[in-house]
């Protein structure tokens, strides 16, 4: 009997299973998507029991169609969005929408973590106290919802709580727990000098696993519902920018992760704890248990994309609407799209900038606007690169994944504007693969991620850059650098007059 490991990739628009075997093909996937809700500007929510339920849809469907037998599964772990925070009270029931990591809420909050710890909090955690992160959230309900906040007995992180709905157990894993931002990242646990600070009782803080560890065993209720075995063992697993991590193999300094999902990821592998990027990238710990990550993020990169299509091209699938950028010149007849549609996190930590399309022309066409916010999704990639470059943090090659990889075109505008060999591997869905990485090392397949990697990541092809167009990309590029700094008040302006009117 072949058998299985099961990933379970937490995404923000949907849950995706897959069943990937010994040699790290995924044999079977299923998704299922599920909603977000905006409340007001720049809140962020999602229900965590939809959660739960996308992803027993997706197992139950797995089961029923991907001609698997629940006996194949030998165990199961998780790849999640990241930094989203669900509350529990003493019954382990949900007190409120989860408050996910693309919500920029907290301003007010952040500031007050600065203005109580400065630079002793960077000292701690190595990263700067930004919206999207868990504390600020805890801070927010703790002054904002002080009912709630006083139920509250137990915080966990999105895939944790699709965990403890499977096995009963709380927990998080090392690389979703550093995204919280209070984690002592050299002491390798809960901050008590942050907890303290901020009144948040350490009980509160659920375990520390790593992510290949046994978290716990599908209960008999879960089984019931899912059509899994009772007792298949089920793995921490790590953050989606971990596991992506893993996935890739990013497991040497010299390759770094570009990566468009909803959001877009620039991604390092760091050896040493005491790298310290003061808080311009986020600084990590590594799915794998030896190392780190420093990243940067875009907030809006598959999203541009995504919403542009959702409103001006809704007719047509998005591998059409990508392939006509084609049509377009390099640089889109001087049409330049910035991503910041919620605000940015990296190299900006900006909440109330917002995005543009700067150089509208007569000349220009759909197609070039098509091309302008692929370009746009690339260039603010460019920008967390060059922190890098500025740190004296070298690298010679990116590893494209998501979104990204997916079109022959966006890829080489990457190679073009990054000016780096741009490899694509056989298998882009790098989380998934991840998430299975971690459940194949737990049960002991593989002696480490080392050895796991050698089997499960498996280069395709490589764009190399073009030497006629780095040229005109790097010209452009100066011109979009300066976009952000061009339309800050603008942007700040914008915003303040929709709060107060009201829009
Ligand atoms: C990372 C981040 C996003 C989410 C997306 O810090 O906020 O990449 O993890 O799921």
């Amino acid at each position: 009997m072949e058998e299985f490991v099961l990933g379970v990739d937490l995404g923000t628009s949907a849950v995706k299973v897959s069943a990937v075997n010994k040699s790290g093909q995924i044999i079977a996937q299923q998704s299922c998507s599920y909603p977000l809700s905006h409340p007001q500007i720049g809140f962020s929510e999602q229900d965590p029991n939809d959660w739960v339920q996308g992803t027993t849809t997706a197992i139950q469907q797995l089961l029923e169609h991907g001609h698997i037998q629940a006996e194949q599964i030998a165990g199961i772990s998780f790849s999640g969005q990241m930094h989203g925070l669900v509350l529990l009270d003493q019954n382990q029931q949900v007190l409120r929408p989860a408050i996910l990591w693309d919500d920029t809420r907290t301003t007010i909050q952040c500031q007050e973590i600065k203005q109580k710890m400065g630079n002793d909090f960077v000292k701690i955690t190595h990263n700067q106290p930004l919206e999207g992160f868990t504390l600020p959230k805890l801070l927010w309900v703790q002054e904002n919802e002080p009912d709630i906040w006083q139920k509250v007995k137990t915080f966990l992180l999105p895939k944790d709580y699709v965990r403890f709905c499977m096995t009963g157990k709380l927990a998080t894993d090392f690389s979703d727990a550093t995204g919280t931002v209070m984690i002592d990242i050299q002491q390798k646990n809960w901050s008590s000098a942050i907890c303290q600070a901020f009144d948040i009782p350490l009980s509160i803080c659920p375990s520390l696993l790593f992510a290949h560890n046994l978290a716990g065993y599908i209960s008999d209720k879960y089984a019931h519902l899912s059509g899994l075995k009772t007792k298949t063992p089920v793995f921490a697993g790590a953050a989606d920018n971990a596991a992506s991590a893993l996935g890739a193999g990013i497991l040497d300094t010299n390759t770094i992760l570009a990566s468009i999902g909803t959001s877009g990821v620039v991604l390092k592998y760091e050896p040493e704890s005491h790298t310290n990027y003061q808080g311009i990238l986020q600084f990590e710990d590594h799915a794998f248990d030896q190392g780190y990550y420093s990243m940067g993020v875009t907030l809006a990169a598959g999203d541009s994309l995504n919403w542009f299509k959702k409103n001006f091209f809704p007719q047509q699938s998005f591998n059409d609407m990508v392939q006509s950028a084609n049509q377009a010149p390099i640089g889109a007849h001087g049409l330049i799209y910035t991503p910041y549609l919620v605000g940015e996190r990296a190299p900006y930590a900006d909440a109330q900038i917002r995005g543009s399309f700067i150089g509208l022309d007569r000349s220009q066409t759909r197609t070039d606007f098509v091309r302008a916010v692929l370009e746009g999704i690339v260039f603010s990639l460019k920008d967390l690169m060059q922190i890098y470059i500025e740190n004296n943090s070298p690298f010679t090659q990116v590893i494209a994944t998501g979104g990204g990889a997916k079109s022959p075109l966006w890829l080489q505008i990457q190679a073009d504007i990054f000016n780096k060999p741009v490899i694509r591997l056989a298998n882009e869905q790098t989380a998934s693969l991840g998430a299975a990485m971690t459940a194949a090392v737990g049960l002991g397949w593989y002696s480490d991620f080392q050895d796991c990697r050698k089997t499960f990541v498996k280069i395709k092809d490589t764009y190399l850059p073009n030497s006629v167009n780095v040229k005109p990309y790097q010209q452009l590029y100066q011109i979009y650098h300066q976009v952000y700094s061009q339309t800050q008040q603008l942007s700040a302006d914008l915003i303040k007059f929709r709060q107060q009117n009201n829009l």
